[in-house]
C-alpha cells in the first residue's frame, strides 16, 4: 500500500509514520512536508520504506503528482498552534484551508482514499461542570484562527464527500502528548523549562481543562478509521483523560521532585477555551478501538524520560520559542 502522509515530519505525523513502518510491512510511505519551524527531517532519518518530499500542501502541482501515485492520503499537515494563530493568522488560512482544498481536488481527480486529521477544538469549549462532552453531533463553534481554519477544512471535506463522492473520513482528536512534540506546546514547554531549572508557566489561573491522549493511541485510532470506518463519517478520538492545567503542572513538578507550587502564573491567552472533553463511544463501539495508555501519569513520566534523553532534538528550538513567548507576554 502506498501511503501519502502530509505533515509527516511534525509531532503526530512523525509518530504515525514510525508506527506505520513498525507495524505494517506492506506500507510504502511518502511524506509531504514543508519543514516549517514545526517539522524536522531528523525525525524520519534511517526509516525503511519512507521517502520525504519537501513541499507545500497548497502547491497544486506537487500535490497532484504525489496523490496520483498513492493508494491512501492521510492529511496531518497544518499550522497547529493557537498562540501563533493569534500573532499571525495568515499561514493558518493558507495551509489549513487552501492546503486541504488542494488535497481534496487531487484525491477527487485521482479517486484516492483520504483521511482528514482534525481537532476537537472545532467544537469550541465547554463549561467546567457541563455534563455533556463533545460528540459527533455537536455543532461547530470554533474560537480561534487555528480552530476556525481547522473547522473550515473539515467542512470542505464533508462537502467534497457529498458533492463529488470523495472517499473520505474525518477524525477530531483531543490534546495529544508524547515524543517529538514541539517545545512551544504546553507539556514540552514545561518539561524543558524544568530540565533547565526554570519554573513552569501557567496561563491565567490554570483552571482550563484539556482531555489528554497519548499520540500512539491517537494514531492507532486513525488506522482503525482508515480500515474500518464508514466513508463520509466523522469519528471523535479521546481517551477520557481530562486534567486541568494545574493538575498537569503539579504532576510534572512531582516527576522533577519539585514543590507543587513551584510555578508562575503568566498572562492568559486571548479567547482561551475553558474546557475540551471527548465522548469517544462511537469509535469504541463501532470500530473496537481502545486506548493502550490508560495511565496519564505513566505516559507523562515516559514522555519526560524521552525529553531528558533527547535534549539534542529539542534544544535548538528552545531559546527562540521562549523569546516568542516573552514577546507575546507569556513568560
Ligand atoms: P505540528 O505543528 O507538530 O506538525 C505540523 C507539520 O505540518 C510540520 O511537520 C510542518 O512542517 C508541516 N506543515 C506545515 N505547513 C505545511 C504546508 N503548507 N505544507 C506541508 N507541510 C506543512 O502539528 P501536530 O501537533 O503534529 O498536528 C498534526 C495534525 O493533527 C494537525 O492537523 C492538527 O490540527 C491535528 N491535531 C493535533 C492535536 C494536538 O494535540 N497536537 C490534536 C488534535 C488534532
Ligand atoms: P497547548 O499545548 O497550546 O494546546 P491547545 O491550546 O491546543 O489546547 O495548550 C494546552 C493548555 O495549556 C491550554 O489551556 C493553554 C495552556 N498553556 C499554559 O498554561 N502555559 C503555556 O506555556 C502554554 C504553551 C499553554
Amino acid at each position: 500500500m502506498r501511503v501519502l502522509v502530509t505533515g509527516g515530519a511534525g509531532f503526530i505525523g512523525t509518530n504515525f509514520v514510525r508506527q506505520t513502518v513498525r507495524e505494517r510491512p506492506d506500507a510504502q510511505v511518502t511524506v509531504l512536508d514543508l519543514l516549517t519551524y514545526a517539522g524536522d527531517a531528523r525525525n524520519l532519518e534511517g526509516l525503511d520504506r519512507v521517502r520525504l518530499v519537501r513541499g507545500d500542501v497548497a502547491d497544486a502541482a506537487v500535490v497532484d503528482g504525489l496523490v496520483a501515485d498513492a493508494d491512501l492520503v492521510v492529511h496531518f499537515a497544518a499550522e497547529s498552534h493557537n498562540d501563533n494563530s493569534l500573532t499571525d493568522p495568515s499561514p493558518f488560512v493558507r495551509t489549513n484551508v487552501v492546503g486541504t482544498f488542494t488535497l481534496l481536488e487531487a484525491v477527487r481527480r485521482h479517486g484516492v482514499r483520504y483521511h482528514h486529521v482534525s481537532t476537537d477544538e472545532v467544537y469550541g469549549d465547554l463549561e467546567l461542570d457541563d455534563p455533556a462532552r463533545f460528540a459527533e453531533s455537536t455543532p461547530y463553534n470554533p474560537s480561534s484562527p487555528y480552530s476556525s481554519t481547522k473547522a473550515g477544512s473539515d467542512l470542505l471535506v464533508r462537502a467534497w464527500v457529498r458533492s463529488f463522492g470523495v472517499a473520505a473520513t474525518i477524525s477530531n482528536c483531543s490534546n495529544n502528548y508524547g515524543p517529538y512534540q514541539h517545545v512551544e506546546k504546553f507539556i514540552p514547554r514545561q518539561v524543558t523549562n524544568l530540565v533547565d531549572g526554570v519554573r513552569p508557566k501557567v496561563y491565567g489561573a490554570g483552571a482550563n481543562v484539556r482531555d489528554w491522549i497519548h499520540v500512539e493511541d491517537h494514531n492507532a485510532a486513525v488506522w482503525a478509521i482508515i480500515e474500518r470506518g464508514q466513508i463520509g463519517e466523522t469519528y471523535l478520538i479521546g481517551a477520557d483523560g481530562e486534567k486541568s492545567n494545574l493538575e498537569v503542572v503539579r504532576a510534572l513538578l512531582g516527576i522533577f521532585g519539585r514543590d507543587g507550587d513551584d510555578f508562575d502564573h503568566v498572562t492568559d491567552r486571548a479567547g482561551h477555551d475553558l474546557r475540551y472533553a471527548i465522548d469517544s463511544t462511537r469509535l469504541r463501539t463501532e470500530l473496537g478501538w481502545a486506548p493502550r495508555f490508560t495511565s496519564f501519569d505513566d505516559g507523562l513520566a515516559a514522555t519526560v524520560d524521552w525529553y531528558r534523553a533527547n535534549e539534542d532534538w529539542w534544544r535548538p528550538a528552545k531559546a527562540a520559542t521562549e523569546e516568542r513567548y516573552r514577546a507575546a507576554g507569556h513568560a
